[in-house]
């Protein structure tokens, strides 16, 4: 069961993100569902992770796949009801599993009944609920792009003669958060998961609410993707926002122990960072995405960390993520040859053993591949509207491989994306028998993880290792038993290092059996070697 009174519970767990599409089948339509998660209910457990971040299953036409909410306060028919969200949480409550939705609320769809009324009549008490500018010619009022479809983001609305504003598609009006009325109709919709028991939300670009107040067009850049040659200083990245925080801060708090993390559009996690506020009074956390811009190296690795601590303020709390559903799986970009499955413990032990909330992604755990898609099978808007520039987000959302029956056991009908080929031999059925692999070392380090405070709560201090090896000692100092050292390191390449380490106990290793005695002195750390060890 989960402890209401808890309220830093997030520091502490391991989330795993489901994107709702592509995890189970449940009725045999090819698309996944709420029911489906629940039927994966003890695979949360036997994994070992603490809380889910299910993207959007709301009432939505699905032209952006969710990311478009036509009804803030229902379940969209394809993922099934609101019963059966309701089933689901408090099932995987009764766990211990906790649950964040998605709040998408930088825009909504445009079939929903506010944007219905907002653009029938510029007097409707909805108008003022959106983005609009007059349209007096053909030309779009300033240089803001849709991202989605690589144009202006001024869409004309022929019923009051003016522009909407749409960043992402054209089917995703972007609201007035200027607007009083949009603020509480939104913090309504915020009340009523909450009310319903989830234990919070990620926050969709939530760093884009506001936009310049007077429309201001962005200067260039140098950089094409994901920029698309703009600073975006004027449509997004506005500090405005952060009193909009402090609100849902506040409606957070007011339950007790409750979670916001937002996404935020930026490279720089200068701009995460400053989403946490000073005192407590922003979001729990913010995204860090630069882990997924690295290149696979243990300096930048480090460098990365390294200056995300420096720039969170003290009272905030890290987290590191190495995949989601908008960008290519990590297994894939770190792939090399016959070594990825070796780079991919190096990556999880990283994430799992750094201090921070770690977020997995569906299918990280079983090394899921990430290859282009065919043309005909692209369901992405922005992998249509690109193509053939390959940066649409489907590769990356193809359905879990469970088994290797037909469809990889995730749906007996055609899923809506293709299956990955490898998945007769890349599945959860045939990694869970293997003491070896992938889906193992995921959930031993999670049990490890459980097992060793230090790894959660425990200070961290780099240590002086050779180029190409990143480590790290985590300490944590308990009156009843004394402190707790354990040094963590990974040889991200392919090459002999050597390393001095002090006298210990494996806890876990790619060479090494857990539970074997190692002398302090200098060691060999083979080709993509992992070590972590208990100190004494
Ligand atoms: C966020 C989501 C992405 C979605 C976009 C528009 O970036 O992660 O999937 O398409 O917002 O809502
Ligand atoms: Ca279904």
């Amino acid at each position: 069961m989960i402890d209401r009174r808890d309220s830093n519970w997030w520091k502490q767990a391991v989330f795993y993100q489901v994107y709702p599409r592509s995890f189970k089948d449940s009725n045999a339509d090819g698309i996944g569902d709420l029911k489906g998660i629940q039927e994966k209910l003890d695979y949360f457990q036997e994994l070992g992770v603490d809380a889910l971040w299910i993207s959007p299953f709301f009432k939505s036409p699905m032209k952006d796949f969710g990311y478009d909410i036509s009804d803030y306060k229902d379940v969209d028919p394809i993922f099934g009801s609101l019963e059966d969200f309701q089933s689901l949480l408090t099932a995987a409550h009764e766990r211990g599993l906790r649950i964040v939705v998605d709040l998408v609320v930088n825009h909504s769809s445009d079939e929903h009944p506010w944007f219905k009324a907002a653009r029938s009549s510029r007097t409707d008490p909805r108008h003022d609920w959106y983005l609009w500018k007059p349209r007096t010619g053909r030309r779009p009022p300033n240089n803001w792009i849709s991202l989605f479809e690589q144009r202006s983001a001024w869409y004309p609305n022929e019923a009051t003669g003016e522009w909407y504003l749409a960043t992402f598609t054209r089917n995703q009006p972007e609201f007035n958060w200027r607007n009083p009325e949009l603020r509480e109709a939104i913090y309504d919709a915020t009340r009523f998961w909450l009310d319903l028991g989830a234990d919070g939300f990620r926050m969709d670009v939530a760093t884009a609410y506001f936009k310049d107040a007077e429309f201001r067009s962005n200067p260039f850049s140098f950089n094409l993707v994901p920029n698309l040659l703009q600073h975006h200083i004027y449509d997004r990245n506005r500090p405005e926002i952060f009193g909009v925080f402090k609100d849902f801060r506040a409606i957070a708090d007011s339950y007790g122990d409750r979670m916001l993390i937002g996404e935020t559009h930026g490279l720089d996690p200068v701009l995460a960072a400053s989403c946490h506020g000073n005192n407590c009074d922003g979001l729990h956390m913010a995204f860090n995405f630069d882990f997924l811009y690295r290149k696979w190296s243990a300096r930048l690795f480090r460098e990365s960390a390294e200056r995300w601590y420096e720039l969170l303020p003290s009272s905030a709390w890290p987290n590191f993520t190495l995949s989601n559903h908008d960008q290519p799986r990590h297994y894939y970009r770190y792939r090399s040859g016959r070594h990825a499955d070796a780079r991919a413990r190096v990556a999880a032990t990283m994430l799992l053993c750094l201090r921070g909330t770690p977020f997995l992604y569906y299918g990280e755990e079983i090394g899921m591949n990430c290859e282009p898609l065919p043309k005909a099978s692209l369901r992405d808007p922005l992998g249509v509207a690109t193509w053939p520039l390959r940066i649409g987000r489907d590769p990356e959302r193809t359905p879990m491989q469970w088994d290797d029956s037909l469809n990889a056991g995730f749906s007996p009908a055609s899923p809506w994306l293709p299956v990955n080929a490898d998945y007769r031999h890349k599945n959860v059925a045939t990694q869970k028998t293997d003491p070896d692999s992938l889906w193992n070392w995921y959930a031993d380090l999670l049990r490890l993880r459980k097992s060793q405070p230090a790894l959660i709560t425990g200070t961290l201090t780099w240590l002086d290792v050779p180029p190409e090896v990143m480590a790290w000692k985590r300490t944590e100092r308990r009156q009843s038993e004394g402190k707790q050292d354990l040094l963590v390191y990974l040889n991200f390449s392919g090459k002999l290092k050597t390393i001095s380490v002090p006298v210990g106990t494996v806890l876990q290793g790619t060479r090494v059996a857990a539970g074997e005695r190692i002398n302090a002195g200098e060691r060999t750390l083979g080709p993509y070697e992992v070590l972590v060890v208990s100190q004494g």
